[in-house]
């Protein structure tokens, strides 16, 4: 089996979570990291013992041996930042929330698309075995037909008015933040 080469774009908080969990999986590799500013990059590869990193995030476009991008900049920026990747023909693992609004989402599955390259958003807790016994128990009809499922997702957080969670221009929200996610059933199951 071949072992991928990946980026991280961006590096905050989740980046260094990411970095330190991909240093498990047996295929996987950190090759390059990219950052707004060079002596962060550095300092995060010299962290992780990554051989690239780069002090922008177009510089990044420009590595030899890249397999695939993970972006881990705020979600206000997914869009810009999918679209960069995108289009130079690399594959993107993009963090969630997978953009601001349905038409961003749409043109960048629309590029993914084009140049026939894997795009996914890091929606995690789809691939936890609890989700897949669920789903299970509910091909198995063993609890009925479902007709609709409902999940929420909140957690409190220290007011922080630059911060990605709260500050409007990152897309955040200026207030507690509680998430809530709906799925039809039809398109989950
Ligand atoms: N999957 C999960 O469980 C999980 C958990 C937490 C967060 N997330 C998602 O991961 C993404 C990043 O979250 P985080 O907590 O790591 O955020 P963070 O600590 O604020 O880091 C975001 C990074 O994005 C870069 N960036 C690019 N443009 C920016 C801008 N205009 N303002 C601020 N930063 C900018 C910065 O990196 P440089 O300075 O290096 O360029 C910054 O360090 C969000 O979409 C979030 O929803 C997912």
């Amino acid at each position: 089996m071949r072992t991928f080469n990946w980026a991280i774009l961006g590096l905050g908080t989740i980046a260094h979570k990411f970095a330190q969990d991909l240093a498990l999986v047996p295929q996987a590799r950190l090759h390059a990291v990219a950052s707004r500013s060079l002596a962060k990059a550095q300092a995060f590869a010299a962290t992780y013992g990554v051989p690239h990193a780069v002090g922008s995030y177009e510089a990044l476009l420009a590595l030899p041996d890249l397999d695939v991008v993970y972006i881990a900049t705020p979600h206000s920026e997914h869009h810009a930042h999918a679209l960069l990747c995108l289009r130079a023909g690399l594959p993107v693992l993009c963090e969630k929330a997978f953009a601001r609004s349905a038409s961003q989402a749409q043109e960048m599955i629309e590029a993914a698309q084009r140049r026939g390259v894997f795009l996914m958003e890091a929606f995690w807790t789809r691939f936890f075995p609890a989700i897949g016994q669920a789903l299970e128990v509910v091909r198995a009809g063993a609890i009925g037909e479902v007709k609709h499922l409902v999940a929420d997702f909140g957690f409190a957080s220290e007011y922080n008015p630059t911060g990605r969670l709260f500050n409007p221009a990152l897309a955040g929200a200026p207030c507690w933040i509680s998430a809530s996610i709906r799925f039809l059933s039809a398109s989950f199951f």
